[in-house]
């Protein structure tokens, strides 16, 4: 089914995921970029691991977006423009929309065409009053948005699944910078961030029994053996999951279980046995240390809802 809805193209510089993934592995310790995860069967392996016991962010999240529609539907007034970085199920969307009065439009942004479409058509299906107006482009700059044939009060960035968490901090700072720029003067952003607790539940939401976050972790190869025809063997790596406390974040990497050479585009590296090849980092927050990155990028923290026990937040924020 086609659909007429108007689609801002913004460019985007497509992915080089050949050179991200020659530069990744020509460093030491070598790398991969966790972005690359998400290809079709990425993206379903993920849903699963939401639904896995272990796994308790997204199931808070949608738990709080639930409960606490009215107190952010108060907090950010009538007739806002959500903007969401990314699209998802559109599970929490859905809750979001629900709960604001009288949202007068939706913009995801997306880099994937693909995706965009099929997030934006969803929606627009189910939220008759809502006009969707996608917008092609790399959500790390700031987006100028498409302006609704309503007007708008203010614009609401949605950023939601600790998403922030999987970028260094050096690049977070620069996104929330980009955010504070999308926003606007009046406007705010909503972000979901994974909050700092006993490391034994948090290992765990990384090292599910059923096996489903390791089988995610290995797709990755999968999809480069494809995309960038590289010929990992999938049975000499295993993922490893582990939370640096130091730090507060699960360092994801997969260990080769031998010694051996990958090749990539004619090149070949080689891996020694127990070497561990980094591929995610899971950031968890303390309010310090999530309020200092907001500072950082000029922003303030104005609204804090937590879980009932403190392991999953969602923050409001606002320009400084
Ligand atoms: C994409 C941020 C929601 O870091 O928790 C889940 C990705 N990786 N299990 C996270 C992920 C392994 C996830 N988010």
């Amino acid at each position: 089914m086609t659909t007429d809805l108007k689609l801002t193209d913004l460019h985007p510089s497509a992915d080089d995921i050949a050179g991200d993934v020659l530069r990744g592995l020509s460093s030491s310790p070598k790398r991969l970029p966790s972005k690359y995860f998400y290809d079709q069967r990425g993206s379903e392996l993920f849903e699963a691991i939401t639904r896995q016991p272990e796994y308790y962010p997204t199931r808070l999240e949608l738990a709080m977006l639930a409960d606490l529609g009215p107190a952010i539907a108060a907090a950010i007034g009538p007739r806002a423009h959500v903007v969401e970085y990314g699209s998802g199920s559109g599970r929490k969307t859905r809750l979001l929309l629900d709960a604001l009065d009288d949202p007068v439009a939706y913009t995801p942004i997306e880099i994937s065409r693909s995706a965009l479409t099929a997030s934006a058509g969803r929606l627009d299906r189910e939220f008759g009053d809502v006009e969707v107006l996608p917008v092609l482009a790399d959500f790390t700059q700031a987006v100028p948005l498409p302006q609704p044939s309503r007007a708008a009060a203010s614009a609401l960035v949605f950023f939601p699944g600790s998403t922030l968490g999987n970028f260094s901090r050096d690049e977070s700072v620069r996104l929330l910078a980009a955010m504070r720029d999308t926003m606007g003067e009046n406007g705010a952003a909503l972000v979901g961030i994974d909050l700092e607790k006993d490391p034994a539940i948090i290992e765990a939401a990384y090292n599910d029994a059923a096996g489903v976050t390791a089988e995610f972790t290995l797709n990755l190869l999968r999809r480069l053996n494809r995309d960038v025809g590289s010929d990992f063997d999938l049975a000499a790596f295993a993922h490893r999951a582990r939370y640096v406390a130091a730090e507060g974040r699960i360092v994801t990497t997969l260990e080769s279980l031998r010694d051996q050479v990958v090749t990539v585009d004619g090149r070949a590296f080689a891996f020694a046995r127990g070497e561990e090849m980094h591929v995610e980092q899971s950031q968890k927050y303390s309010d310090a240390r999530f309020d200092a990155l907001a500072a950082e990028a000029g922003l303030r923290v104005a609204g804090r809802w937590n879980d009932g026990d403190d392991w999953f937040g969602l923050r409001l924020l606002r320009r400084a």
